[in-house]
C-alpha cells in the first residue's frame, strides 16, 4: 500500500486542570488518550462519538493548533510533530479544519461540489 496521506500514531492530549489562588495543577483531562489511525489519499475517515469524547481535540492536535502531549503525526510520510511554527504554517496550506458552523466555514452560494473542487 502507498504512503498514507495522514498517519496518527499513539496521539495523546492531556489538559492540565489548575485551581486555587496559586493556580497549581490539580489533575488532568485525558481528552485524547493513545489514538492511532491512518488515512489513504482519496479515503474519508469518520470519527464518531458522544460530545466531549475528543474528536475536535484530535483534529486540532493533528494540525498542531494545540500541542499534542505525545505521539507522532505523519503527513504524506513526513513527521510533522517536530516542525517549527513557520514550517507548520506552510503545511497548513494543505491541511484544514472546516469548523462546525458551516456558514462561517463554507460559502453558502457554492455547491458542495464547487467547494471541494477548489481544494
Ligand atoms: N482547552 C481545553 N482545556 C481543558 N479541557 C479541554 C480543552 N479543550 C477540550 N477540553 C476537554 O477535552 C475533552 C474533549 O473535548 P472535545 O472538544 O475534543 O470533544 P468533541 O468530541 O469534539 O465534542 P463535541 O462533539 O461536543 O464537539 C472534553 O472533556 C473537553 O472538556
Ligand atoms: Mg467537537
Amino acid at each position: 500500500m502507498s504512503t498514507p496521506l495522514l498517519k496518527v500514531q499513539n496521539l495523546k492530549k492531556y489538559f492540565d486542570i489548575t485551581g486555587g489562588i496559586l493556580g497549581r495543577k490539580q489533575g488532568e483531562v485525558k481528552a485524547v488518550d493513545d489514538v492511532s489511525f491512518s488515512v489513504q489519499r482519496g479515503e474519508v475517515l469518520g470519527l464518531v462519538g458522544e460530545s466531549g469524547c475528543g474528536k475536535s481535540t484530535t483534529g486540532r492536535s493533528i494540525l498542531r493548533l494545540i500541542e499534542p502531549t505525545s505521539g507522532n503525526i505523519y503527513f504524506e510520510g513526513e513527521d510533522i510533530t517536530k516542525l517549527r511554527e513557520e514550517e507548520m504554517r506552510q503545511k497548513r496550506r494543505d491541511m484544514q479544519i472546516v469548523f462546525q458552523d458551516p456558514y462561517a466555514s463554507l460559502n453558502p452560494r457554492h455547491t458542495v461540489e464547487k467547494i471541494m473542487m477548489e481544494h
